[in-house]
């Protein structure tokens, strides 16, 4: 397997125009997120169209800000990668052809990566991680227990039969006029309220490593509503923030255990010790905290969490995913075919 050592990757799926420079695989050199969540809290959620123009704006400021940063030039560059899906085409063909023109100009090889194998190599940068272990993969568009066998393959062994969890968050968050994205709102407001104020259902699934939060999702929003309209109209905006924290904390209580005693079961069940979460949600301080407290009490468990900076999306991960599954031919076939379905 070619090693290029540094790699210049671009990372436009949704909403945040990204590129990084990571060295090895591993050490970041330059991270750059320009993110356009001003511009689509005012819709509630991203417009694909918006997105995408956004992007063609981005995309070059963001490239030479990360030559700075890393103090480099495109010559340097052993290798170019993008993120090819899955995410907004508009967006994506961003990213891959700025990837793909770099790679023509300079004569380097382009790289062509899956977006959640990027997630799952997010636990490499700065880190020490190698396979086997197990990755719980949530974002805004996935749930998933991944087992990571080698660098090269991983088998998907649960997922969400409906919502992922930051999207559960988003749409909480929105039923309880919060802004856009929720996940990070209702995590600060989490940690102030009280998780035990309203008994909210655990959904049972038939798969023992799927995951279902729609029910959970309509739960929140009928208690919340209910609880709100016995304050009144005239409440005041401290009770009203009093009964925020309480939901944000319940809701988050039970997401925070489904996700935890069920990855649990999966790593013990497929002889793993080695645990690491990924995507967005893997911000959340309260997911992060459940296991930190878990290898603490059971030190025969790691656990490998990524920075914040590389938890939701950003080109860095895209970097370390190129390096460890450097994938220049028959993109179609490697990339999309292989994209992370059940066998
Ligand atoms: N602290 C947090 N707690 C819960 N969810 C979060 C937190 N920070 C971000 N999220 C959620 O992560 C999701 C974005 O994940 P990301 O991987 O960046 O995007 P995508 O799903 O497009 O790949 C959003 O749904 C957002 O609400
Ligand atoms: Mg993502």
């Amino acid at each position: 397997m070619p090693a290029y050592r540094k790699i210049l990757a671009l990372e436009s799926s949704c909403d945040d125009t990204a590129v990084a420079i990571v060295e090895d695989g591993r050490r970041v050199l330059a991270s750059v997120i320009t993110s356009q969540t001003e511009l689509h809290a005012q819709f509630g959620g991203v417009v694909p169209e918006a997105a995408a123009r956004e992007h063609i704006e981005s995309v070059n400021v963001a490239l030479q800000a990360a030559l700075d940063q890393a103090g480099c030039a495109l010559e340097d560059m052993d290798a170019f990668a993008a993120t090819l899906g899955p995410g907004l085409i508009g967006s994506l063909l961003v990213g891959a052809n700025t990837g793909k023109t770099l790679s023509l100009i300079t004569g380097k090889p382009f790289l062509g990566v899956n977006h959640l194998y990027a997630h799952v190599a997010s636990n490499y940068l700065e880190s020490d991680l190698a396979p086997p272990f197990l990755c719980l993969l949530v974002s805004g568009g996935h749930t998933q227990l991944i087992v990571v066998e080698s660098y090269e393959t991983m088998r998907i062994v649960g997922s969400t039969l409906d919502d992922a969890v930051g999207e559960a968050y988003d749409k909480v968050a929105r039923l309880m006029a919060l802004p856009y994205p929720g996940g990070p709102v209702l995590d600060r407001l989490a940690a102030s309220g009280n998780p035990k104020a309203f008994a909210l259902p655990k959904a049972t699934v038939d798969g023992p490593y799927d995951f279902s939060f729609s029910g959970l999702k309509t739960a929140s929003a009928r208690a919340f509503e209910k609880a709100r309209t016995l304050l009144g109209p005239d409440a005041e905006s401290a009770q009203v923030e009093a009964l925020q924290r309480d939901m944000a904390a319940s809701f988050q209580h039970t997401v925070v255990e489904t996700l935890f005693e069920k990855t649990v079961r999966c790593a013990q069940a497929h002889n793993l010790s080695t645990i690491t979460i990924a995507g967005g949600v893997s911000a959340n301080r309260g997911l992060r905290q459940r296991f930190e407290r878990f290898v603490q009490e059971n030190p025969a468990f790691r656990l490998y969490v990524p920075q914040m900076a590389f938890c939701t999306d950003n080109a860095a991960m895209v970097a370390a995913s190129a390096y460890v599954n450097p994938i220049t031919d028959d993109i179609r076939q490697e990339v999309f075919s292989r994209s992370l379905t059940r066998p």
